[in-house]
């Protein structure tokens, strides 16, 4: 088979905030605990923070880790995580129904982001809390010095503000099984009250609303409108979620529709952009508000499991799916379907970073990396600058969910810092291999620097066993040409410059 993708330096989808390549820390079983905090383990500082995580994460070039929930947020006392450690209460997680020590919190998780060299998106707590409570921690966070949260922030050891920048209003707000879970009115109403009082206290701050936690709720599209009607003045971005699962048969039509969920994500942002859209124009505002993909992953294979585990254990193994090869071929498809909406999708955060639905995974000993780490490790670090828009023939097939999955998936990058064009391309054949060309126009380049391909597994195989690697990729230029021979079931990125 054969594919082409042309691309051209006048036709470019974007500028890539590169906050779509951002992750994810929630309270929640063993992300935090035994995850990045770990005193005593045989790497942890003197804070407890495991230098080898911070190694691992630091490799991901994670830009913005979301924080602290998370179906977690929606309960929790930011307070109870601040101040000397033995002074802090043990409470119920009732997101989770485990027991929350609180020796983790605010401080730690800043301290660990200036490690890990991220900035944090902090989320605050519109469930059981509200509008003080949210203004409160932006004061505590952001205020120099000379008010009671400040001067208490700076009393816990910490002089100059965190500077928060991108804040979340809520999570899941839609969700039956959010903790405090509101009517789209109700919520929007009250993110806008809370956004005003934060606005008050530092209007430097960003703002993201609650969208659907999933395009399959019965409320999605109505709740985008209602809360948009409430508070599109006061906020900068919609949040939405996405979580993908291979629920049918091992058989070969099943891993071709599974393959092809990318197009679901691509439709579920076309359809909130177009919500958002449809808002302003009755608004007749100029102001355009852009999309927070603040959880996307694959989480399904843990389930059973969790239903089994039992509450109030303290940092339970929860949510720790063990990902296979066919699911890093998703997390690439779905890496490149955000590069293709870079126009509105400025913030993402792979959901999660670390133990919970990670891409890295700790024990006493160490950490490894999961299959997914590789697409994610590769497309953050190499996908900058601007997106550029993929003009691609190639077959496609159809599959019990959708009618036409192209057999290949691309998009190539252009950093102009660098001059480097970088190609991200997966082929999704089973058992072909597709003779790739990438045509460029106009573009100043003529080496590859780099080529490789992850490829060669089972379907089902993980990489508990460290066995799985990127390798190499003969990929040759010719004058605005490169060409590559794609395999089968197939991630590759090409650098050329
Ligand atoms: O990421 C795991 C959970 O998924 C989050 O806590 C919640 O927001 C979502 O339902």
């Amino acid at each position: 088979m054969k594919a082409v993708l042309k691309v051209d330096p006048t036709q470019q989808i974007s500028k890539i905030d590169e906050r779509i390549y951002g992750s994810f820390i929630e309270q929640l079983g063993r992300a935090v605990y035994e995850g990045i905090y770990q005193p005593g383990q045989a790497t942890a500082d003197e804070n407890g923070l495991r230098k080898d995580v911070i190694e691992a994460v630091k490799k991901l070039n994670v830009p913005i880790v979301r924080y602290p929930g998370g179906n977690f947020v929606s309960q929790y006392k930011w307070e109870d995580g601040i101040g000397p450690k033995d002074a802090r209460p043990k409470r119920l997680d009732l997101a989770w129904r485990t027991i929350e020590t609180n020796q983790f919190g605010l401080h730690e998780f800043m301290n660990w982001a200036k490690k890990v060299g991220t900035q944090a998106d902090m989320a605050v707590n519109l469930g059981t809390r509200g509008i003080m409570s949210a203004a409160n921690l932006v004061e505590y966070c952001n205020f120099p010095k000379g008010s009671y949260w400040s001067d208490l922030r700076r009393q816990n050891g910490q002089e100059t503000p965190f500077a928060i920048k991108t804040w979340c209003l809520g999570n899941e707000m839609d969700g039956p099984w959010e903790i405090g879970q509101k009517t789209a009115y109700e919520y929007g109403h009250l993110a806008n009250e809370a956004a005003k009082a934060m606005r008050a206290v530092d209007d430097s701050i960003e703002l993201v609303a609650c969208g659907s936690s999933s395009m399959d709720n019965p409320t999605f599209g109505d709740w985008e409108k209602t809360v948009l009607d409430q508070c599109y003045d006061n906020v900068d971005y919609l949040s939405l979620h996405r979580y993908y699962g291979f629920y049918g048969d091992d058989d070969p039509n099943e891993l071709d529709n599974y393959l092809g969920k990318n197009i679901d994500l691509d439709e579920f942002i076309k359809g909130v952009v177009a919500i958002c859209d449809a808002v302003k124009a009755r608004k007749r505002t100029k102001k355009t508000i852009n999309l927070s993909l603040d959880e996307w992953n694959v989480w399904y294979h843990s389930n059973d499991q969790d239903a089994k585990t039992k509450p109030w254990q303290q940092a339970p193994h929860l949510l720790e799916d063990i990902y296979n090869f066919e699911d890093a071929l998703l997390v690439g498809s779905l890496l490149i379907t955000l590069l293709k909406n870079s126009d509105r999708v400025k913030i993402a955060c792979l959901a999660q970073l670390v133990n919970v639905i990670a891409p890295i995974m700790t024990n006493d000993q160490g950490v490894w990396f999961q299959s997914i780490f590789y697409p994610y490790m590769q497309v953050s670090n190499y996908g900058k600058g601007i997106a550029l828009t993929p003009e691609v023939e190639v077959p496609t097939y159809k599959t019990r969910e959708f009618d036409a999955v192209p057999y290949l998936d691309s998009i190539a990058t252009y950093d102009k810092t660098q001059n480097e064009l970088t190609i991200f391309c997966e082929n999704k054949h089973q058992t072909d291999s597709i003779s790739f060309q990438t045509l460029l126009r106009d573009f100043d380049v003529e080496n590859v620097i780099e080529a490789t391909q992850f490829y060669g597994y089972d379907v089902k195989a993980d990489n508990r066993d460290g066995k799985m690697k990127l390798q190499p990729l003969t990929a040759t230029t010719e004058p605005h040409k490169v060409m590559a021979t794609l395999q089968p079931l197939s991630w590759n990125m090409i650098r050329v410059r």
